[in-house]
């Protein structure tokens, strides 16, 4: 069992991750400087593993407090999920974007190198793909970006693949997440966006809880079966469970690796609505507004690399990914009689 340090463990996909890695036996480390997460997080990550977790307050930028991080809890591996993530509001701040992943995968990097840690995962992404070419997609398709978000993936990516090339030692995977939905089965970790939720599954929660008058679904003249939009939604503790499989993997294996981590099943967003209403037993009025801009008609994965490199699958259904954002929900108190 490996000591793992965890950047961004206090947010969402991170502390699913955290519980999954801890759970089967890891030592875990989490780092984070709270800018999009909470202490009361990480005090509900400590109920649900029954122990508490060791927290860094700390910027990834901060490469010295980095360092001395890694040395003095023995770190053997690190997996990095600390970074910015909102497309819209990469566009009005690229250089928040630049200097919060592009610098912090930089000053990480020089961390690890300082101290001979040399494992490494990376929170990849699948705006990576940009424009789909064909579907599903895989590994192999053309990488491009239409906004500052998917470069810096794709900046981080890019500069993982030279410094794995640097030396041997280095075993890195770039585990590429379409959509993560759902929250852990005790209720106390999941998805809670601040402010007006920019994603359709927290989007979905909120007007079901009445905090949204109506779903804004945006457009439904695109070239799929129902007309709406087509992603590859997956449930967060798949995710998770992904990351056990992929430091698995490169205990046993060098070199640089891209990986999709995706279900392979696209559903559009009428299909996610009506998925929503049977789990909660709620309504979620909606009306069809113009399309966003930047938005990619569909978007869903070939799962066949993790499976085939890590043994890794996703196991839980759409059902279980809106119960679970439901139950979460409900649990923080703020769903309202409908
Ligand atoms: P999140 O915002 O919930 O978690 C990220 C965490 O990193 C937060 O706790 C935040 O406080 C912390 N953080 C941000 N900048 C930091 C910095 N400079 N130093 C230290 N800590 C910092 O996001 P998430 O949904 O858990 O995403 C995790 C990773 O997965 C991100 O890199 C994201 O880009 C990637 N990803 C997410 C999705 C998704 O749909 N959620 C999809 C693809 C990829
Ligand atoms: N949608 C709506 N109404 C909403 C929100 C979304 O109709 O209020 C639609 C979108 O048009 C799209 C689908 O729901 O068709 C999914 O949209 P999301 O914003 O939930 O997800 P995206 O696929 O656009 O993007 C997400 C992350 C990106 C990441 C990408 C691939 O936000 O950071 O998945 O992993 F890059």
């Amino acid at each position: 069992m490996s000591r793992l340090l965890i950047t961004g463990g206090a947010g969402y996909i991170g502390s699913h991750s955290a519980v999954v890695l801890s759970k089967i036996g890891h030592q875990v480390v989490l780092y984070d400087n709270l800018s999009n997460s909470s202490r009361a997080a990480l005090e509900n990550l400590d109920q649900i593993v029954g122990q508490h977790m060791p927290f860094v307050k700390g910027d990834v930028r901060n490469t010295e407090l980095l360092a001395s991080t890694l040395a003095s809890h023995s770190i053997d591996a690190v997996i990095h999920f600390a970074g910015l993530k909102s497309v819209g509001e990469s566009t009005d701040k690229p250089i928040d974007y630049y200097a919060n992943n592009v610098q912090g995968a930089i000053s990480l990097l020089q961390a690890m190198q300082m101290q001979r840690v040399t494992t490494l995962i990376f929170s990849s992404s699948a705006t990576v793909y940009g424009n789909p070419q064909y579907l599903p997609l895989d590994e192999t398709h053309p990488t491009s970006a239409t906004n500052p978000y998917g470069r810096s993936k794709l900046q981080i990516e890019e500069m993982l693949r030279d410094v794995a090339k640097s030396d041997p030692n280095w075993r890195i995977a770039c585990l590429r997440y379409f959509n993560p939905v759902g929250a852990h089965e005790s209720s106390l970790i999941g998805e809670s966006p601040t402010g007006i939720p920019n994603n359709l599954m927290p989007y979905i929660v909120q007007v079901a809880a009445g905090q949204q008058a109506t779903l804004s679904i945006f457009g439904d003249d695109y070239p799929t079966p129902d007309g709406t939009g087509v992603r590859d939604y997956i449930h967060v503790m798949d995710v998770a469970e992904g990351h056990a499989a992929a430091l698995d993997f490169l205990s046993k294996t060098n070199g640089w690796h891209a990986i999709n981590l995706g279900t392979g099943n696209g559903r559009s967003v009428l299909e996610m609505v009506d998925a929503f209403e049977k789990a909660s037993g709620r309504k979620v009025p909606y009306r069809v507004v113009a399309r966003r801009v930047g938005d990619v008609a569909e978007c869903y994965a070939n799962p066949h690399k993790s499976d085939q490199l890590l043994g890794w699958k996703a196991a839980r259904n759409l059902d279980d990914m809106c119960a679970s954002s439901w139950q979460f929900h409900k649990a923080t108190g703020l769903a309202v009689s409908q």
